[in-house]
């Protein structure tokens, strides 16, 4: 719900209500100021928020406003632009190429115009990013425009509050509003200027490398700017495009955390910045350090997205909201809600190293263990026998599969599996067919070296002749047999990231065009195969981002398949992203990436906190191990609502230590919506001597009777309050999964 009020000085008051929490904007003197993000609050009107401290002389301040106190530099603003007094990192910087005031000056302060609001969430501009989807009856949205008519920067700032989840969406479109050419220097999605949080503040972020992706750490705020960022041209492995502001005491179940998101795959910055009072901006957006992006008269720039939880329950909220909120509200297509077939991929059983025979071992295997899919991975197309040729060759090696794809598709779906396939469509090897033909199709800068990752160069996605190409490739291999998964890989980032399609004053576009060209081919191919089940995938999670959710509802999360390093990964990604985007195998033992062994039990327990598969050689298996994968398939089958829809509890994150500190674990669980019933999993890292356990629970039914599967039953609250006693002597590595059911469910 939104309303609008008017302050003193008769001016509207916005308050944003969604599902708890309250978003407050006002106007004050014809600036946007930003009142209050957090838990719902019911004054519509709390002006006295903001901070009247005297400034010293030295500070500007506009110099029309009556009140001495008022400066741009300490006012909390909704969107602040730099050079007329407001010292902070800014939201937008539009630079005149010869406009009215000073051509060449990017000062500017933006003043209320106008607003309106509608019902549902409108797309601005006609734009094609992936963003939030809501109907009429689940979503408001209020458009604010405001101006520098000065210096010709007209903005529409564009906040959706869906009414049951305690979340906001923003993205504002910049226009350049002056007679004469401008270029955009920075437009960030969102700003927030918090004031009067009551504790330190920590900015809790999502870390990692290659193998190591999406650990959590939280860092106190200094004065001055703490920031996370990507300037890799896809979201990365390094940092994941979400932060939340929290306080030093929030925990899983308590306290403040805002969390930001931003919906975007590719360069990107979220920063805090913390002035001498206290107060703390927080910017999500485009990196701005290659970002250039000019504007004719009129013509507008539309950012990405960013989505903000509010939570004054703790992390797991915040989390909740926005597993929701990409569940129902952006993924998208036939797969969002089903469930997903449990496959086996033949990279960890075979990497280069197979031909038809061998896939057809495997999926002999797992068409007896119960698996339902076959994908094949990389080395199935043209000389592609290690990882330094082919790429963008994309026509079968007949040599491994005589006859193509569709004999081999069609033994695949007689075992009563389906086939999938890998791709790695914006790449192209030096050593292939279409480099000989089109080296003009890459990015680089002429006459400097071009640098090699893995053997490879990135295609220009900025061309439509690129485009047209990758979606022409892979649609020819779809629909030549009834393939119906694809893994979208991905695996180096951008350098030297220039087109010789582009004049030099648009240079600066291109890590921001590329993305839009991905989207678009993504679009174009997920709209020509509706059925097809896309899993993204970048060495593991290195573009696992909200955007990517758009087009696929699970990622590969990471190339780490060892179990025990999943769980710092898993329960990092479950910080934002729901269980049924993580997609989670079990690998052989001991593990290709780390060495370490680890039990059957214990790889499959945690492969199931997400979209369960198999990454191994099913023909080298003993007979117990395959007895084993039958019984973890049907326990998955059981739960898969569950662990897809469920509420997900964090209980023991992997650096917490239990049992009097000798001990390390991990455990989680999932609730379902109705509290019927609820999955929970605990994994002993390390232990020690004597340990003893007890798991308090979250989310249930304080007064249900909840029994356990083996006879026992127990209290809602009891298990909540007092733990679950999990007891016993454990091995290193050994696990526990308990599967609790409401007595009158
Ligand atoms: C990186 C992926 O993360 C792996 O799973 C595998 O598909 C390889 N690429 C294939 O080259």
């Amino acid at each position: 719900m939104i309303t609008v009020s008017r302050n003193s000085l008769g001016e509207p008051v916005f308050h944003l209500r969604a599902g708890g929490a309250s978003y407050i904007l006002s106007v004050f003197h014809g600036y946007l100021l930003h009142l209050y993000c957090g838990a719902a609050i019911s004054d519509d009107d709390p002006e006295w928020l903001l901070v009247r401290v005297g400034h010293d002389s030295v500070v500007p301040r506009p110099a029309s406003t009556p009140e001495g106190w008022f400066s741009l530099d300490i006012a909390p603003l909704e969107y602040p632009a730099y050079g007329t007094g407001d010292y902070r990192p800014s939201a937008v910087m539009l630079r005149s190429l010869g406009g009215s005031v000073t051509p060449g000056s990017a000062a500017a302060a933006l003043r209320y115009v106008s607003h309106e609001i509608v019902r549902g969430k409108p797309v601005p501009e006609a734009d094609r990013q992936p963003a939030v989807y809501a109907s009429p009856d689940e979503a408001d949205t209020l458009i604010v425009t405001a101006e520098d008519p000065a210096d010709g920067v007209r903005v529409r700032l564009y906040y959706t509050v869906l009414r049951a989840l305690p979340v906001f969406c923003r993205r504002a479109v910049i226009e350049n509003s002056s007679p004469a050419p401008a270029e955009l220097e920075r437009a960030y999605s969102a700003s927030l200027d918090f004031t009067g949080l009551s504790r330190p503040a920590e900015l809790l972020h999502l870390w990692g490398t290659w193998g190591r992706e999406r650990h959590i750490e939280r860092t106190p705020l200094c004065h001055g700017t703490v920031s996370v960022s990507s300037r890799r041209g896809a979201s990365s492995h390094h940092h994941n495009p979400f932060a939340a502001l929290v306080e030093d005491t929030t925990t899983e179940d308590s306290g403040l955390a805002v969390g930001v998101s931003l919906i975007y795959s590719g360069n990107f910055e979220i920063l805090c910045d913390t002035d001498p009072f206290g107060s703390i901006r927080l910017l999500a957006g485009i990196d701005p350090t290659d970002f250039r992006w000019r504007l004719e008269p009129g013509e507008t720039f539309v950012t990405p997205e960013a989505v903000i939880a509010v939570s004054d329950e703790g992390l797991g909220k915040m989390s909740r909201a926005f597993h929701r909120l990409f569940r129902e509200h952006l993924c998208r297509g036939e797969w969002r809600d089903r469930e997903r077939p449990v496959l086996v991929n033949n990279w960890e059983a075979t990497y280069f190293r197979f031909d038809s025979e061998k896939l057809l071992a495997i999926a002999k295997d797992a068409a007896d263990c119960g698996i339902e899919m076959l994908v094949m991975d990389d080395g199935w197309f043209s000389e592609r026998n290690d990882d330094r040729s082919s790429l963008g060759d994309w026509f079968v090696n007949e040599e491994k599969l005589p006859g193509g794809l569709a004999p081999l598709v069609e033994r695949v779906n007689a075992l009563g599996l389906r086939f999938g396939i890998w791709f790695e469509p914006e790449m192209i090897s030096p050593k292939s067919k279409l480099f000989e033909a089109h080296p003009d199709w890459v990015l680089s800068t002429a006459g400097r070296e071009r640098s090699i990752a893995r053997s490879q160069y990135v295609l220009d996605l900025t061309r439509a002749d690129v485009r047209d190409y990758i979606v022409d490739a892979v649609s020819s291999i779809l629909s030549s047999a009834n393939i119906e998964y694809v893994k979208w890989d991905f695996n180096r980032n951008l350098t030297e990231a220039a087109s010789v399609s582009l004049p030099a004053e648009r240079q600066g576009e291109i890590f921001h065009r590329y993305v839009l060209g991905l989207y678009d081919v993504l679009e174009r191919i997920t709209a020509a195969h509706p059925r097809l089940l896309l899993e993204g995938c970048s060495s593991g999670g290195g573009r696992y981002d909200p955007a990517m959710l758009y087009y696929s509802p699970q990622f590969w999360t990471s190339d780490d398949t060892d179990a025990m390093e999943r769980l710092d990964i898993q329960l990092g990604t479950s910080m934002v992203y729901p269980p049924s985007s993580m997609s989670c195998h079990v690998s052989a033992s001991p593990n290709h990436q780390t060495g370490r062994e680890t039990s059957f039990v214990t790889r499959g327990h945690v492969a199931m906190g997400g979209a369960f598969g198999y990454e191994l050689d099913l023909t080298k298996l003993t007979d117990a191990e395959k007895e084993l994968i039958k019984k973890q398939i049907a326990d998955y089958h059981r739960c898969c609502a569950l662990i897809n829809r469920g509420d997900f509890h964090r209980l023991i994150l992997p650096g917490d230590r239990v049992n009097g500190k000798s001990c390390r674990a991990a455990a989680w669980m999932v609730v379902s919506e109705d509290k019927s019933e609820a999955l929970v999993t605990f994994v002993v890292i390390r232990t020690s001597i004597h340990p003893v356990y007890f798991l308090r629970l979250r989310g249930l039914d304080p007064a249900a009777l909840y029994e356990d599967g083996e006879g026992r039953a127990y209290r809602g609250d009891s298990l909540m309050r007092a733990g679950l006693n999990l007891t016993k002597n454990y091995r290193d590595g050994e696990s526990v999964v308990i599967h609790l059911t409401r007595r009158d469910a």
